[in-house]
């Protein structure tokens, strides 16, 4: 008796199932308005103004990602997304090349690591901080 009771329970448990998921399939494949698109779609343009991709082209080619990561591609361990909201262009690039202010909140491995960035052009710098900078996002977002 019982065991007839309990088969018969998830008899109708896979029934309830397998019916909620013919229901779900039907309402989600209904045509409805999110079904017309517009024949030409914009390209989301993915960095604001031209210094700014010149950053983001700097912080690749400088292996930022090794310990960084933006838009989840990168090292995890120390994301940088939003740290335009979170740090001023000053902090970011006291942090950037481990200047006086920071070193002491970093390890000397990495800090001699960041140290290095300081001989890189000016111009490279300042397009790696305005490219930081223009980051806002939270994590996880884009
Ligand atoms: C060897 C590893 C390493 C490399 C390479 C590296 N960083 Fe960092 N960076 C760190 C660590 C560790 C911190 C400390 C704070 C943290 O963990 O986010 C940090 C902090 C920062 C911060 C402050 C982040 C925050 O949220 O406060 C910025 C901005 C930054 N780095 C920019 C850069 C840029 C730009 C490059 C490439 C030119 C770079 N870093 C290369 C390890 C690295």
């Amino acid at each position: 008796m019982r065991e007839l009771l309990a088969k018969s329970l998830a008899a109708l448990t896979a029934l309830i199932v397998v019916g909620l998921a013919a229901v779900f399939s039907l309402v989600h494949n209904a045509p409805g308005p999110q079904e017309v698109r517009p024949e030409v779609q914009e390209p989301v343009p993915q960095f604001q103004s031209p210094a700014v991709a010149a950053g983001r082209a700097a912080y690749d080619r400088n292996g930022c990602a090794g310990c960084h990561a933006i838009g989840g591609q990168g090292n995890p361990r120390s994301p940088l997304d939003g740290v335009g909201r979170r740090l001023a262009p000053d902090a970011i690039r006291d942090w950037m090349v481990a200047s006086d202010r920071v070193r002491p909140r970093l390890s000397a491995a990495v800090a001699r690591m960041k140290q290095s960035y300081a001989a890189l052009p000016e111009q490279e710098l300042q397009a790696m901080v305005d490219y930081l900078a223009s980051l806002h996002a939270p994590p996880g977002s884009r």
